[in-house]
């Protein structure tokens, strides 16, 4: 059975080397943030923000501020001519409530899967410096940067490798310089059905 989204899903593997002399039209972006705005959220608040940065003189300030692929031991980030030509911030209340970063995780994946339908690639970063980005993005007052998205056209191609449960979930790269992500397969994610309680 074919799903267009579950096939989008499969295509969107995090890339972390793009091409970074290929622009992101703004156009692109926003259709992304457009998206994001159009996902679920707790009691409909919206209370997300979204900065699009495109240029080259911003994404550059903004570059030395993230760290990149925690697991690829040595690797320092992609190089230069292989960063991120674009990139979207997720700004969230600064005063977090429970479901603040449920909101910010579905509105990231409603972006993803938008990207990969626009024929890019992205990658989410979690990890930036916190105290450093409002010298390069500011966010509205009592909000602060949660998340950011790189995104662009991908110079790294990725395969999804069988994950048995409590396998090794590291990522890694092999010598031709493909990554390989491990996935668990539906049947380990799924519980046996006798696990639902009357
Ligand atoms: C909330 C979140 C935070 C992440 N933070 C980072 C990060 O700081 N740096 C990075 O290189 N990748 C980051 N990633 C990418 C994950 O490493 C990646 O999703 C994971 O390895 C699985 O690969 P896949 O996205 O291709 O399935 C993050 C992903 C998510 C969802």
């Amino acid at each position: 059975m074919t799903n267009l989204v579950c096939d989008l899903a499969r295509e969107a593997r995090s890339v972390r080397r793009f091409r970074e002399n290929e622009p992101v039209p703004v156009e692109v972006l926003r259709k992304l943030v457009q998206t994001a705005g159009l996902a679920p959220c707790a009691a409909n608040l919206q209370q997300l923000r979204f900065s699009i940065i495109n240029d080259g003189s911003t994404c550059g300030r903004l570059f030395p501020l993230l760290k990149w692929a925690g697991y690829l031991e040595g690797w320092p980030g992609p190089a230069p001519g292989e960063r991120p030509a674009a990139y979207i911030v997720i700004h969230a209340p600064s005063q977090e409530k429970p479901f603040t970063r449920i909101d910010a995780g579905i509105a990231a994946g409603y972006m993803t899967l938008a990207a990969r339908a626009a024929g890019l690639s992205s990658c989410l970063l979690l990890s930036f410096d916190r105290e450093r980005i409002p010298e390069v993005v500011e966010s509205p007052d009592g909000m602060s940067a949660m998340l950011v998205m790189a995104v662009g056209a991908a110079a790294e191609e990725v395969t999804i490798e069988p994950l048995e449960p409590g396998g090794d979930v590291r990522y890694w790269r092999d010598g031709t310089g493909r990554h390989h992500v491990p996935k668990l397969s539906l049947d380990d994610l799924l519980l046996p059905q006798g696990s639902t309680k009357e």
